[in-house]
């Protein structure tokens, strides 16, 4: 077993996994590592090079030939909202990333199994070395199988439509809330429905539903889970 503490969190899109994730490490004193914005900052490489999404060898040269770079975010400049910073290529893309083309083409790219494997090995070296809180859709069972806590995070899709609706609002994008859910049941489809590593509960995850808890109860509840864990220990 590592010798760092891992915490491994996957679940479906807007069932709160960033900010939650965020929050607990900063608890806790870990790395927060959002392995979405791996795979958005490959579909964003690609959707700038004009790369067909769906060429599997094309995609992962593309990302072999860059560099990608992550890290908490660093104040003042970079304290603006966002959950990490990314860097691509010296260029911060923290934000490039998190729009609606982005989440889709980062959805289309992450059926592609040669790159998924290239991320898993760049998401296994990172978290060996560091304490960390790892969110994604594969990290309890491929990405980190014996990571001390495993934890998977849902919620209906009524309320995780109804996040996301916000969020769109704020940034000022003009959607429905219908068109939000259709989005979102699209990319769960995408995402369960997947040959490689489709999203699953595995038998030893603790499942936790958000819909009726706030962030700081999540937070709490699983901070409160690691001291008795690391009390064990
Ligand atoms: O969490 P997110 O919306 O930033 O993720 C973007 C896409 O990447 C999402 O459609 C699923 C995919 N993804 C994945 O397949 N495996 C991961 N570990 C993380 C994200």
């Amino acid at each position: 077993m590592s010798q760092s503490f891992q915490i491994a969190i996957d679940g479906p899109v807007a069932a709160g996994k960033g900010t939650i994730s965020r929050l607990l490490a900063q608890k806790l004193g870990f790395l927060y590592v959002d392995t979405g914005a791996m795979y958005r900052a490959t579909a964003l490489l690609a959707l700038r090079q004009e790369i067909d999404l769906s060429d599997e060898d094309k995609v992962v040269a593309l990302l072999d030939q860059s560099k990608l770079e992550m890290r908490n975010p660093l104040p003042p400049k970079e304290i603006d909202g966002r959950l990490t910073t990314v860097i691509l290529d010296g260029e911060d893309v923290s934000w490039a990333i998190r729009t609606q083309k982005c989440g889709e083409g980062a959805s289309k790219v992450a059926v592609l199994a040669k790159l998924r494997k290239v991320l898993v090995k760049k998401q296994q070296e990172i978290a060996s070395s560091q304490d960390v809180v790892m969110e994604g859709r594969d990290i309890t069972f491929r990405v980190l199988p014996d990571a001390d806590i495993k934890i998977f995070l849902t919620a209906s899709i009524q309320a995780r439509a109804a996040r996301r609706h916000t969020q769109y609002l704020i940034k000022g994008v003009d959607i429905s809330i219908e068109e939000v859910i259709k989005e979102i049941a699209e990319r769960d489809q995408r995402d369960m429905q997947r040959e490689a590593d489709p999203l699953h509960v595995v038998d030893d995850a603790w499942s936790i539903d958000t819909s009726n808890l706030n962030i700081e109860e999540v937070v709490d509840l699983i901070a409160n889970r690691v001291q008795e864990i690391k009390n064990q220990k």
